[in-house]
């Protein structure tokens, strides 16, 4: 039966943590996979979440089935986190949203309704992106577009050809749209952006679907929400596929949601039922845990503030990062501007280094960092910060 499988390459990030891992040296420094690290390099559990983990300890009574949809009282706080507890698009019936097996599970199942709703539609992908994004709504059977995004020579966002290129998006088809603390370039839409791509999106009448992965480590929680509350507010319909991975460190937990919003209440009830539907065919129940412990931190109002304290603490810390690399790079002997590592948002950016100085970075110095040479700024700290920019500046040389 297997005889005509071939191996498949691991995926490229997934593959560094592996790699990473298997590294004996000591001062080696993991900039690879988007996972939080605080100064001294590990990956805590929030404090906020272990005092929520520890009351759900006492009050959990069963382990029973949840239902394809989850946690009813999670999906009603996640779309207060995201669209703000006052806005009137929570208010419209236009809006359901059911948990999911983390971001990447919203996504497909957000991809497999928009295929039973509408197969004909295309879906227009930002170059460059998480390298993911294609495998995982491509495999839905989406024929795949693409827009330019990001121009890698000014490290900005190529504005004018991404513009254009969203203009010729036809109705129906669908464009996928990072919310915040764009992955991989660290590049976010400003605000005029936002609403130029709104202005289009009515005027063509595509539809944004939005990943949010990163609500909270960029401006702050609501400041990271303005694309994403804006186009709630001004078109007929928003996808939008979230996760707390990052924002709530619930990475392994699998926790995420995705969220509709249709031209009618009736049609949201529809779009719901289709969505739990695709769940059942595809992992039946999202797993409960993560999604207990978000609603529990986002409903007792001690958790809730401890929890935005902590991650305002990693927004400023990763922020403080990028400042320091930067400012240690100035003056760099290959005359390199790395301005942009400053002002951009959230985990990444990219170094804009050649193949090979980003081998030697790996061989010569223990420095993990992926092949597009996104680096995950969360991976720098005081202790590891001289290493990383003596290292940096020899192979720079
Ligand atoms: C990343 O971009 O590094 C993270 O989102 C982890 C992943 O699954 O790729």
């Amino acid at each position: 039966m297997f005889e005509n499988l071939k191996p498949v390459a691991i995926d490229p990030i997934l593959g560094l943590m592996i790699a990473f891992k298997a590294d004996n040296r000591l001062e080696k420094i993991d900039l690879g996979v988007g996972v939080y690290q605080d100064d001294r390099g590990r990956t805590p559990v929030m404090a906020s979440v272990k005092e929520a983990e520890a009351r759900l300890m006492e009050v959990e009574t069963t382990k029973s089935y949840q239902g394809m949809a989850g946690d009813p009282d999670y999906n009603h706080r996640m779309l207060e986190l995201l669209f703000g507890d006052e806005h009137s698009i929570l208010q419209s019936g236009r809006i359901k949203s059911i948990q999911a097996p983390g971001g990447s599970g919203a996504l497909k199942v957000g991809a497999e309704v928009i295929r039973r709703a509408r197969p004909e539609s295309k879906l227009w992908i930002g170059v460059p992106t998480w390298p993911n994004h294609v495998p995982l709504l491509g495999g839905t059977g989406f024929e795949i577009k693409h827009y330019p995004y990001y121009d890698l020579e000014s490290h900005r966002i190529d504005s004018d050809r991404m513009i254009e290129a969203l203009k010729q998006v036809p109705a129906g088809d669908l464009v996928l749209l990072h919310g915040c603390c764009h992955n991989p370039t660290g590049a976010d839409l400003t605000h005029d952006q936002w609403d130029l791509i709104a202005d289009l999106a009515l005027e063509r009448g595509f539809i944004p679907f939005i990943d949010t992965a990163y609500q909270g480590l960029g401006d702050g929680i609501d400041e990271d929400a303005y694309g994403m509350r804006m186009m709630a507010d001004r078109l007929p319909e928003v996808i939008v596929a979230s996760s707390c991975s990052k924002n709530f460190g619930l990475y392994r937990e699998r926790t995420g949601s995705i969220t509709f919003i249709t031209k009618t209440p009736q049609q949201a009830d529809i779009v719901v039922s289709q969505a739990m539907s695709t769940a059942r065919s595809i992992y039946s129940m999202p797993p409960a845990h993560g999604a207990l412990l978000v609603s529990m931190v986002l409903g007792d109002p001690d958790l809730n503030h401890q929890w935005r304290s902590e991650l305002e603490e990693v927004r400023l810390r990763i922020k403080a990062m990028r400042g320091l690399l930067c400012d240690s790079l100035a003056g760099n002997p290959a005359g390199m501007d790395f301005g942009h590592i400053k002002h951009q948002k959230g985990m990444f950016s990219f170094l804009g280094i050649t193949s090979s100085q980003l081998e030697r970075l790996r061989e010569e110095f223990g420095i993990y960092i992926v092949s597009s040479t996104r680096i995950n700024l969360a991976g720098v700290n005081s202790t590891n910060i001289d290493h990383l920019t003596q290292s940096l500046l020899k192979v720079l040389q």
